[in-house]
């Protein structure tokens, strides 16, 4: 027997999520392309997290009581409507889990976060790709709530754009569609507003959130959803028990109830955000205005070009002197551009610079 034999035809045609590359020589490179936070997490978190390492010998608590209690509160929803998970990518899969089978198909907007797709191919089902409006990315709640979909994933503020939508979007959506809807809101505290409100609308609305971006933790992986207190406990049932450890729902609770910090780290990334986009549109780099922490710009080169083969020439370029950033060639609608998480403003700087010195070195060719 060989092991292709042994092993599920739905995993031999399976193709996994392949994440951004994470050096292991952070000093030497200029690390902006999967949108982490370059600002250390919550000082108070160091101040006492030794004191919990006796406490390791213990499982952790299965539901995480504190912590669901904390975000709900920081949300003003009930403790029932909270579900944590070890990254928000845990969540998404447990929706999938729950929702989705080789008779209950899985909607969304090509492009979008390319794990929906991944998860729905391990899980048996049909995964069903709309394609947005035009260029600008706008969606039509008609495509989706007339889908023969069961679950719909909705990405806002969107990637790789960073695009906000109204909320009247997402009611005229729940208003007709009758499936279920997640907004992954990984994105959102970059963003001026968010649709925490449409969970008032309709118990079929999935919110899922991260500490990955706004609270500089991507190493601890711990995400959450919101929803109605009947989704959350449909989703209860699929949730590996101890799914978040001990140290992580400790500390999440910290960086959560560090609001001080929070708003400081976040304004600041907002700010570098909006001087950087300034740059790009100065340059006449066609550029989105983004509500999450990283801009999808298309880049020109010195004679007023633009395409895939510049887009592919600056990214190349960079990787060759350190600086790591994203390029999606896949799809026509990101060929042409590239998408640059937001760094320290000295880091930008840098960024800028290196920048210029293509735009000269391509005038020289
Ligand atoms: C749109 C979107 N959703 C979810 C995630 C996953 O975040 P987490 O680190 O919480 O698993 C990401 C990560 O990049 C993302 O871009």
């Amino acid at each position: 027997m060989s092991f292709k034999d042994l092993t599920t035809q739905n995993i031999l045609r399976h193709n996994p999520y392949i994440p951004g590359k994470q050096p292991t020589n952070f000093e030497q490179t200029l690390k902006l392309n999967t949108n982490e936070n370059p600002y250390p997490p919550s000082p108070e978190i160091s101040k006492s997290i030794l004191g919990q390492i006796d406490s390791l010998a213990r499982y952790p608590n299965s539901s995480a009581d504190s912590l669901r209690s904390t975000i709900a509160k920081l949300h003003n929803v009930n403790y029932e409507q909270v579900i944590v998970g070890n990254g928000s990518d845990d969540i998404l899969n447990l929706c999938v889990r729950c929702f989705s089978d080789h008779s209950k198909s899985i909607g969304m907007l090509e492009p979008s976060y390319s794990l929906y797709e991944v998860l729905g191919s391990l899980q048996g089902a049909k995964v069903q790709k709309f394609a947005f409006t035009d260029t600008k990315f706008e969606i039509n709640p008609e495509v989706i709530s007339q889908s023969d979909t069961n679950l719909f994933f909705l990405t806002s503020p969107h990637a790789p754009t960073g695009r906000i939508y109204n909320n009247s979007i997402f009611s005229s959506i729940i208003n007709q569609f009758s499936g279920i809807l997640v907004i992954d809101e990984a994105y959102a505290d970059f963003a001026p507003f968010n649709a925490l409100s449409i969970l008032n609308e309709s118990d079929r609305v999935i919110i899922t959130r991260t500490l990955s971006k706004s609270y500089s933790l991507a190493g601890l992986r711990v995400g959450y959803a919101l929803a109605s207190p009947q989704i959350i406990s449909i989703l209860n049932k699929a949730r590996e028990v101890y799914n978040v450890d001990r140290l992580a729902q400790y500390i999440a609770e910290i960086a959560l109830k560090d609001r001080g910090y929070f708003e400081k780290t976040k304004k600041n990334i907002i700010s570098t955000r909006e001087k950087t986009y300034q740059i790009f549109t100065d340059w006449n780099w066609e550029t989105y205005q983004s509500g999450a922490n990283f801009l999808f710009t298309r880049p020109m080169d010195s004679t007023g070009l633009f395409g895939e083969a510049i887009a592919h020439n600056l990214f190349n370029f960079l990787n060759d002197n350190n600086v790591l950033i994203r390029y999606f060639p896949k799809n026509p609608l990101t060929s042409s551009y590239l998408r640059i998480s937001i760094g320290k403003q000295e880091e930008m700087d840098m960024l800028i610079d290196l920048i210029s010195k293509w735009k000269i070195k391509d005038q020289q060719l």
